[in-house]
């Protein structure tokens, strides 16, 4: 045996020697979770106990690629105590054993929500459904409060509606929002070293629901209440864009002082699969990993699923799927890569995005205008970064307007000046795409800071449509107002469902409000209102803009 002191020397020898050497890049070809590791960050993957007990292929990929694991439906509460008191960890076992075998840490997904919760539950009375809550919870998260694989917790899951408000399930009907509450402490003190989450959808980006979701985590917490960790799903698809904020969502919940994480991520798309489709998946999935590599508070992406043979999407979206990294033969996609890339950092990207298309025109006012052109795509690995907007004058065109998505509002500009436009594309690289073709238009000669104003805010929202409510109309001038018109433009897709305290006009993109009968006058200074109701594609979150008032 050696001595001690020579296991030492030698040990500080290999050290020595580690230092001197020089450090080698990533390994290209070694998996997910060493890349994730060596970033500090987990990849996970949601499981399903069929295929864990039946598929080789599907046991060997996710013991190698993944460091974290949540249970797709085997800890959830019609599995785990489907009649009152007889509890049932058959498959909530099988996850928690192979994530201890493949040295992985659980997260346990969930302990309250208003799905997959027996009839039993549902029934009972207030007293008795927070004694069953408190039951269920300090039964589920204490089997496993001794397990250091069992790490964290999904206690409250989904608890507000699309509309962000809190939703009216058989949880908020009986027992009122104090549930909430309730149920954290009730986590806490099963396992007081266990990390506890709230987990929604529909929230990645900065809209009225994760707002709200916001505001309730802040107040929670000064109440004292154990909220440790916000998890936004990720269940996006490509069709419907990219929350180009999910970073700068994730920093201001950070900055609440909680871990965030990505917990269901999954992209989908409209089937069949073809190339230009999984390009624009990959470069999805690659900016939601590089989103939380950017955020220190950010633990780790768990992909919702990873072969596209067994995953939610098929069977509640008719007509999508391909939505995982893997495809239903266990083969890796360009999803794959972008994950793969992005957690190994360091990869050169020299390709530019793709040209944007020729910008199109709406909402021109005496100083504003609106272009949308068809996106960029992205395929060097870095990820589509962002727009900008050029006016072509000369030897030096001028940046108008940056954005993150492909359209945008431009502001401060001269009345009755001709302009000519376009659009160059940015990756995370910094490396710029060809200009697009260049689109033109005039300001027209109106006041547009004349006499009159209108400004517009979302009131609500859900998945498939907004409240603007209200669009202020406000008298600036010192003369009163006998009638007014306000004109502005309706983003391409977007319908006008309904108004109020105005007489709405609409052609094409384009909307001609005249007040009603009883709210034309305005004296100066004073101001009224009115709203209307929009439909649009879903989780399309532009919303009208040029707002000109004469
Ligand atoms: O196990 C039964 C099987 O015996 C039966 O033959 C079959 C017939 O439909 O149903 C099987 O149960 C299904 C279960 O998944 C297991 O496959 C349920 O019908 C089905 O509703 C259930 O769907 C799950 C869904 O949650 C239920 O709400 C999905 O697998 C699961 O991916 C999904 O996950 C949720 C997260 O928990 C929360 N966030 C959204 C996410 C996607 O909806």
């Amino acid at each position: 045996m050696l001595s001690s002191a020579l296991t030492r020397a030698l040990a500080l020898f290999g050290l020595i020697i580690t230092f001197l050497l020089p450090t080698t890049p990533a390994d290209a070809s070694a998996p997910l979770r060493q890349h994730a590791a060596a970033r500090g960050k987990f990849i996970g993957t949601a499981l399903a106990t069929g295929p864990l007990a039946g598929e080789t292929s599907y046991r060997s990929i996710a013991g190698a690629e993944f460091n974290q694991i949540t249970a797709e439906n085997a800890m959830k509460w019609d599995a785990t105590e489907p009649s009152q008191g007889q509890f049932a960890f058959s498959g909530a076992d099988a996850i928690v054993d192979f994530a201890v075998q493949n040295d992985q840490q659980v997260h346990g997904h969930t302990l309250v929500w208003h799905s997959q919760t027996p009839g039993w539950v549902q029934s009972l009375g207030a007293a008795q459904m927070r004694a069953a809550m408190q039951n269920h919870i300090s039964r589920v998260v204490g089997r496993y409060a001794d397990n250091p694989a069992v790490v964290s917790w999904d206690v409250v899951n989904e608890v507000f509606d699309d509309n962000g408000n809190l939703r009216t399930s058989f949880w908020y009907n009986t027992l009122g929002q104090s549930y909430i509450a309730d149920a954290f402490r009730a986590a806490r003190a099963a396992d007081p070293d266990a990390r506890l989450c709230i987990n929604d959808y529909n929230v990645e980006g900065i809209n009225a629901k994760s707002t709200a979701m916001y505001n309730l985590v802040a107040t929670l917490r000064q109440q004292g209440v154990p909220v440790d960790c916000v998890g936004f799903q990720g269940h996006l698809a490509i069709q419907y864009g990219f929350p180009n904020d999910l970073r700068q969502n994730l920093e201001r919940f950070a900055a609440l002082g909680v871990q965030v994480r990505i917990t269901e991520l999954d992209i989908r798309l409209q089937t069949p699969r073809d190339a230009t489709k999984d390009a624009t998946q990959a470069t999805y999935y690659r900016n939601v990993v590089n989103a939380c590599l950017a955020v220190t508070a950010c633990a780790g992406v768990t992909i919702w699923g990873f072969t596209d043979r067994h995953s939610w999407v098929p069977d509640t979206f008719p007509g999508q799927g391909a939505a995982l990294i893997y495809d239903e033969n266990y083969q890796k996609k360009p999803s794959y890569t972008a994950v793969h890339d992005a957690l190994a950092g360091g990869t050169t990207d020299p390709t530019p995005p793709t040209t944007p298309g020729t910008p199109a025109v709406s909402g021109v006012t005496a100083t504003s205008a609106t272009l949308t052109w068809a996106a960029s795509i992205d395929t060097g690995g870095s990820g589509l970064a962002g727009y900008t907007v050029y006016r072509e004058q000369g030897a030096t065109d001028p940046p108008l307007a940056q954005s993150t998505g492909n359209t945008v509002t431009l502001t401060g500009l001269s009345p009755n000046t001709a302009y000519q436009v376009y659009v160059r594309a940015r990756d995370g690289a910094g490396n710029q795409s060809a200009a697009s073709p260049t689109a033109s238009f005039t300001t027209t000669g109106g006041t547009g800071t004349g006499a009159c104003t209108a400004t517009g805010t979302v009131q609500t929202q859900w998945n498939t449509g907004y409240v603007m409510q209200p669009v202020t109309v406000a008298n600036t001038g010192t003369s009163g107002i006998t009638g007014w018109t306000v004109t502005f433009t309706l983003p391409a897709g977007h319908t006008v469902t309904g108004s109020w305290n105005a007489v709405l006009s609409v052609s094409g993109q384009n909307v001609t409000a005249r007040n009603a009968g009883y709210n034309g006058t305005l004296a100066p200074g004073a101001s009224t209102s009115f709203g209307f109701q929009v439909s649009r594609p879903g989780g399309d979150t532009r919303t009208p803009g040029g707002y000109d008032c004469m």
